[in-house]
Order: structure tokens, then C-alpha cells, then sequence
């Protein structure tokens, strides 16, 4: 078990949702928080938040898909929270579009953030962890980096990136004292689906996704990276159902590919996707 208290993590896109969740769950455990993201005066009021209950945390406004931003993120962290030992490449967007009807600029608009922006972040900060052979770098990946589903191609190729990355990572970084972890969320109740319309346009399957059991609060994701930084490991997951239906999908991509293509059919019937 590693002990979190004064470890610095820095941490993406936590002006809202997991980020936001994570940071506050990180503060609590008594690590100190750098977050970033571009909307200042939500990350204003999280750090607010974090020092008004005693913890310590610093805000940095930048974008994830500008790597000198990122760099001057972990040297501010640095500077005033001291040497990184974890980083959660957290930030990102999903869209909600056949492949067809996405531009080139917004399918490369992913890339950039999802999974440009994770190597962004965790690049200038691994120097540091590798010279004091210790530290933890986890990303934000996804359920559905596992599976290529309909209207998400985009998507689903940058969480395939991130978990690619990472897995090969970490098989290159523990006998240097670096953990490597991608986590997994489910459907999580975020701002994510707006977002994700703003990019898409209205789309009223979005709307289904918000309910159900398939759906958990960002606080349950957040619980789990504290307890993968306490108790380092590959993959973090937060529902078993999933994780086995996506074994099973992976086992048996022809059956995958068959409710797949219903569940397409049905959308495209409905009127539901661009
Ligand atoms: N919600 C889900 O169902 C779900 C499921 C699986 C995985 N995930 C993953 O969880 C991660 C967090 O998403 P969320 O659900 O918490 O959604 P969210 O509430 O929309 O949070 C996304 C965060 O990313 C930040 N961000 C977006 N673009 C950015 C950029 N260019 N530079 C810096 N920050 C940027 C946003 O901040 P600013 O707008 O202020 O920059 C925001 O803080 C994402 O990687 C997502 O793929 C979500």
C-alpha cells in the first residue's frame, strides 16, 4: 500500500466531471492537486474548495492539445507542490456521428485532445519520475476502448489508443519503479454528453445513455483511482458486467458485430444520427 499523504498528483480536465471528482477524492486521501483545464473559474472554485478543507492545490488554465502548456503544468505543479508522483491524463470529448458525416478537422480534433493530449501531459513529467524511480502515470481511457461501436468510431479509436499505449507502457516503464494504469469508467453522469451533442448536434439517444445501470457517478470512478494509486494496478474498472461483456465481445467479435449491427439499424431507423 503506498502512502498518498503530501504526494503531488497532477491531474487534466477537472473543471468538471471525473477530473473534478478525482481531485477532490486525491485531496482527501491528503495528496496535492494540480489541475488543469481551460475553464479557469471552475478549477478557481475546486481549488477553493480543496483549501478551504485544509488540502493543498494549484489551478492551471491551458489546453491539452498544446504540449508547452502542458510542459509549463507539471513545472508550475512542481514548483509549488514539489516533485510529481502521479499524473491522470484525464481531459477529453466524445462526439455522436456516423464517420461519414465527421470532418477530417474534427476527427483529428480528437486525436489532439484524447490522446495527444494524455502524452502531453505525461511526457514531461516521466524525466522526474524515472530519476527518483518512482511514480504512478494513469489515463483516462474508456470502456469502450475495448469495442469499435457505431457513431463513436473516433472515440473508441482514441480510448484504443490510450489503452495500447499504456499497456505496452507499463511493461516498459515498472522495472524502472514507474506504474502505468488505464482506467475504464462506464457510462459516467457528466457534462460529457453535452459536450458530446455540442459536437454532434441534437441527438435523443444520448438522452437514453444518462439512466439505467449501466450508468454511475463520477465519484465511483474517482474512488477507484484512489484506491489504483494506494494499490497500484493495470486496469482499473468500475463495473464487472461490463468488464465481462467486453471479454465476451472480444472473445466472440462475430456476436459483437451482430448486436452491433441491430443496435445501428435501429438508430438509423429511428432517425437518431446524423
Ligand atoms: N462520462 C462518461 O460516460 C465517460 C465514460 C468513459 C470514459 N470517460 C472519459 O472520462 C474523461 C473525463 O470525461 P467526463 O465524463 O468527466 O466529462 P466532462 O465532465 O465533460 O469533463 C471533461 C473534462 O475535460 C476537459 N477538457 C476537454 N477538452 C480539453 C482540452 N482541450 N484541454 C484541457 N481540458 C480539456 C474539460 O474542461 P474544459 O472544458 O474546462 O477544458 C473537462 O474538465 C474523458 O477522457 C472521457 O473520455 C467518460
Amino acid at each position: 500500500m503506498i502512502d498518498l499523504h503530501a504526494k503531488p498528483i497532477a491531474i487534466t480536465g477537472a473543471s468538471s466531471g471525473i477530473g473534478r471528482a478525482t481531485a477532490s477524492a486525491c485531496a482527501q486521501a491528503g495528496m496535492y492537486v494540480a489541475v488543469m483545464a481551460r475553464r479557469r473559474d471552475m478549477l478557481d472554485e475546486l481549488v477553493d474548495e480543496i483549501r478551504g478543507e485544509g488540502g493543498r492545490a494549484i489551478a492551471f488554465a491551458g489546453s491539452v492539445d498544446d504540449p508547452d502548456a502542458c510542459a509549463r503544468f507539471i513545472e508550475a505543479s512542481e514548483r509549488e507542490l514539489g516533485p510529481t508522483h502521479a499524473v491522470f491524463a484525464n481531459a477529453g470529448f466524445g462526439s455522436y456521428k456516423t464517420v461519414l458525416a465527421s470532418s477530417e478537422a474534427e476527427l483529428r480534433r480528437m486525436f489532439e485532445v484524447n490522446f495527444w493530449g494524455s502524452l502531453n501531459v505525461i511526457n514531461p513529467a516521466l524525466p522526474g519520475m524515472l530519476e527518483r524511480g518512482r511514480g504512478h502515470v494513469l489515463m483516462c481511457s474508456s470502456c469502450l476502448s475495448k469495442l469499435g461501436v457505431p457513431f463513436h468510431a473516433a472515440y473508441c479509436a482514441t480510448k484504443a489508443c490510450q489503452d495500447m499505449f499504456g499497456r505496452a507502457m507499463r511493461h516498459e516503464l515498472s522495472p524502472r519503479g514507474v506504474h502505468v494504469s488505464t482506467v475504464h469508467p462506464i457510462g459516467t453522469r457528466t457534462d460529457f454528453r453535452d459536450t458530446a451533442r455540442a459536437h454532434s448536434g441534437s441527438t435523443p439517444a444520448m438522452d437514453e445513455q444518462t439512466q439505467g445501470p449501466f450508468v454511475q457517478p463520477a465519484e465511483t470512478v474517482a474512488d477507484a483511482v484512489v484506491r489504483c494509486l494506494r494499490q497500484p494496478r493495470g486496469e482499473v474498472w468500475t463495473s464487472l458486467s461490463v468488464r465481462l461483456a467486453m471479454a465476451v465481445a472480444l472473445a466472440c467479435p462475430g456476436l459483437a458485430d451482430w448486436g452491433l449491427g441491430r443496435m445501428a439499424r435501429k438508430k438509423f431507423e429511428r432517425g437518431d444520427v446524423q
